[in-house]
């Protein structure tokens, strides 16, 4: 139950979650900032990332904190619109170069590796304005700021993540549950996922010319939910088409041997889109160029895991669409598991399996060495220290990954999901993923380990599971 000397340790979080500050020196607006300060309501306790963490302002004890647990990787995002105000490399904003500039130097001083997403859901409205992740040229747009982001921390940033969650951010955005908060989940999604795409594969083209002398290494972070069937016989392509609509439609067109999307997740939309009388399937195609481009377009993949869900086969009539978006397009529902325990949202069960089958999955299904989990942690209500939930689930899921390892997968690291509590979107403040407790009341934002950050220094320190 040791973790080999190569596998590294980390923490995460994101700028919209984290940094308040969301109107200082040249900042632009995000789409984040559009949303709720037109809709408050759409949040659980009408908050908002205005101020959140004030970790604009107190970085240094978040980078304090990294230190504390023994961190070897901090996972941050970089905010587009704090960067390039007009969205667009023609004007870069000094304090926000100065600002993530002095996060990065922070934490190397430190001995711990940056991880640095470039794209965590804050896109300037000034691009929305122009259709956001809808608009093709978004690729090149993203591209040009992401050759912004290796010129001025390419020297210091050894791992890059492009983008975090596409499927969040295209079915999210475009079913009413995450900014842009547009409803539109027939044509737009489907844009939506091909861009993503290809300003990924852009951006890690880009890298090339920088790679001689940087070295670093650059993937996608996928949000992956572990599936299985509800029934083993009945349920099983349901199952199998629900993997490729949420993890395939990302993961098939960069890691798979032939690219492009996963063939039969293209059928199914192409048929469907034919019956539903459209002239063309709704999943818009890819040239051969384009297939090459993506294909390939990594260095790792990016694993956000959290829970398993059973799939049942429906009908699109009978299929809930919530909690997963687009369960409607497939006909399935998800299901708890009638044994495992369910934790604080109605759908998050935990079944540390779940991870270690995963991890196989992508190791059978694709051309990947390496894996890092680069997100992995428990929502809970409590506002207090005592969250021994929080270190059982890490602890199971950290047996799994150890466990794959033995069975060979390579995990190059794990990151929890989260180092402190933070905004989490629309459940606003109330749901609480921190290692460190954060106090919303005081102007400080005081930060304090709770029992799971006692819990993982120790296991990080050890590097071992067995501690007390
Ligand atoms: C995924 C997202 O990347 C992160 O922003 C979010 O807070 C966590 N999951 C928990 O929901």
């Amino acid at each position: 139950m040791t973790f080999p000397s190569w596998f590294m340790f980390g923490a995460a979080t994101a700028a919209y979650q984290i940094e308040g500050a969301w109107d200082v020196s040249d900042k632009s607006e995000s789409i984040w900032d559009r949303l709720l300060h037109t809709q408050p309501s759409l949040v659980v306790d009408h908050s908002n990332g205005d101020e959140a963490c004030y970790s604009y302002d107190f970085w240094a004890r978040d980078v304090e904190m990294a230190h504390e647990l023994g961190l070897q990787m901090y996972r941050f995002s970089i905010s587009w619109p704090r960067l390039l105000p007009t969205g667009f490399p023609n004007k870069i904003s000094m304090n926000g170069k100065s600002y993530y500039s002095k996060l990065i130097d922070g934490l190397l001083k430190k001995g711990i590796q940056p991880v640095v997403t470039m794209y965590h859901w804050d896109l300037p409205q000034s691009l929305q304005d122009l259709g956001g992740w809808t608009n093709p040229l978004i690729a090149t747009w993203f591209a040009d700021y992401a050759r912004v982001l290796y010129t001025l921390f390419g020297d210091r940033v050894k791992y890059w993540i492009t983008i975090n969650e596409p499927l969040t951010i295209c079915d999210g955005g475009y079913n009413k549950m995450a900014a842009p908060y547009l409803n539109d989940m027939k044509i737009s999604n489907y844009l939506c996922s091909k861009h993503v795409l290809l300003a990924h594969a852009k951006a890690f083209r880009a890298y090339e010319e920088f790679r001689k002398g940087y070295r670093g290494k650059i993937s996608m972070a996928n949000i992956f939910f572990w599936f299985e069937p509800l029934d083993p016989q009945k349920d099983k392509e349901a199952t199998q088409l629900a993997m490729q609509l949420w993890e395939g439609r990302f993961g098939h067109p960069i890691y798979s041997k032939t690219g492009g999307w996963p063939p039969e997740l293209e059928r199914y939309i192409a048929g469907l889109s034919v019956s539903e009388g459209y002239n063309q399937s709704r999943l818009p195609p890819f040239t051969p160029e384009e297939i090459q481009l993506i294909r390939g377009s990594y260095d790792f993949y990016g694993l956000n895991h959290f829970t398993t869900r059973l799939v049942r086969k429906a009908t699109p009539k009978t299929a809930g669409d919530w909690p997963f978006y687009g369960s409607k397009e497939l006909g399935v529902s998800f299901v708890n598991h009638p044994k495992r325990r369910t934790i604080v949202i109605d759908w998050f069960q935990i079944y540390p399996e779940g991870l270690r089958k995963q991890l196989h999955w992508i190791k059978d299904n694709y051309e990947v060495k390496d894996i890092m989990i680069t997100e992995n942690g428990l929502p809970m209500l409590r506002l207090d220290f005592a969250d021994y939930d929080r270190v059982d689930y890490i602890r199971e899921y950290l047996k799994q990954v150890l466990l794959a390892i033995n069975d060979g997968v390579h995990v190059m690291g794990y990151i929890v999901w989260s180092l402190m509590d933070s905004f989490e979107w629309i459940t606003g403040y109330k749901v609480k993923y921190g290692l460190y407790e954060v106090n919303f009341e005081s102007d400080y934002r005081l930060r304090n380990a709770r029992e799971s950050a006692k819990y993982y220094r120790k296991v990080i320190k050890s590097r071992s599971l067995n501690v007390l």
